[in-house]
């Protein structure tokens, strides 16, 4: 079981396959791209060692009632080739599906991210697979935070999830303003995207 494949405009976005590790070492071993996530590279063993368990998890979420939930690769459709990924799952520990993105280095700056998961975010609403997303972002990472700001998403807080401070964002499919998610404890946001009427 996996996800079905979906096409923007310019993006393939698909289930992984085993052949996926090879860009996925490369982009879990650039700095960049970690800093506002581990802040270090993923050793290629690691890579490896993780790839499988993320296509497995198809198979969990399926079982679990999100057929269409995980990480999914994201290609360009004029050259086929895989730039990033997106995810859109439930949050471990809590009862919120967020979305998330990764992307190369090189394909940065063209809206590719903001494309994919907008992408996702519309058929999750369309098809009432849920009526809610967030996404939990560092604060600095001002380019994911603008990712969320492009999506329509309203920053409503800084949350302590796991061992991470996080602001959290949130959209609604009936554009309903949030004020409060259960399980996590909101404070004034800290990102310099955040809703100043939040700060
Ligand atoms: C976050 C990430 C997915 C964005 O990918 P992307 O394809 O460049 O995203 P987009 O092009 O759709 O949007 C990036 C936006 O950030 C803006 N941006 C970039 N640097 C910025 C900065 N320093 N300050 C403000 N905005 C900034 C860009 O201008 C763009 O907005 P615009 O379209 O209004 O110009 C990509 O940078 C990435 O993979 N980062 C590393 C992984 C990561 O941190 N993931 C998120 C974890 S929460």
């Amino acid at each position: 079981m996996a996800p079905t494949p979906f096409d923007t405009e310019r993006l393939r976005v698909r289930p992984f396959v085993p052949e996926d590790v090879d860009w996925l070492i490369e982009l879990d071993g650039d700095l960049e791209v970690m800093r506002y996530i581990t802040g270090e590279i993923t050793p290629p063993d690691e890579v490896r060692r993780i790839h499988p368990l993320v296509i497995g998890m198809y198979d969990t979420y399926a079982e679990q009632g999100h057929p269409e939930m995980g990480t999914v690769a994201v290609d360009r459709r004029d050259t086929g080739s895989p730039i990033g990924w997106i995810t859109f799952k439930p949050l471990r520990d809590l009862d919120h599906v967020e979305i998330g993105w990764r992307f190369l280095r090189a394909s940065w700056g063209h809206g590719f991210a903001t494309e994919a998961a907008k992408g996702r975010i519309e058929r999750a609403f369309a098809t009432g697979e849920v009526d809610q997303v967030i996404a939990i972002i560092d604060p600095p990472n001002v380019r994911s935070a603008r990712v969320a700001q492009k999506l329509g998403m309203r920053c409503i807080g800084n949350a302590r999830y796991q061992k991470w401070d996080v602001d959290v964002w949130v959209v609604r499919a009936d554009g309903a303003p949030v004020t409060a998610l259960e399980g996590l404890e909101l404070r004034p946001a800290r990102g310099p995207l955040a809703d100043p009427s939040k700060a």
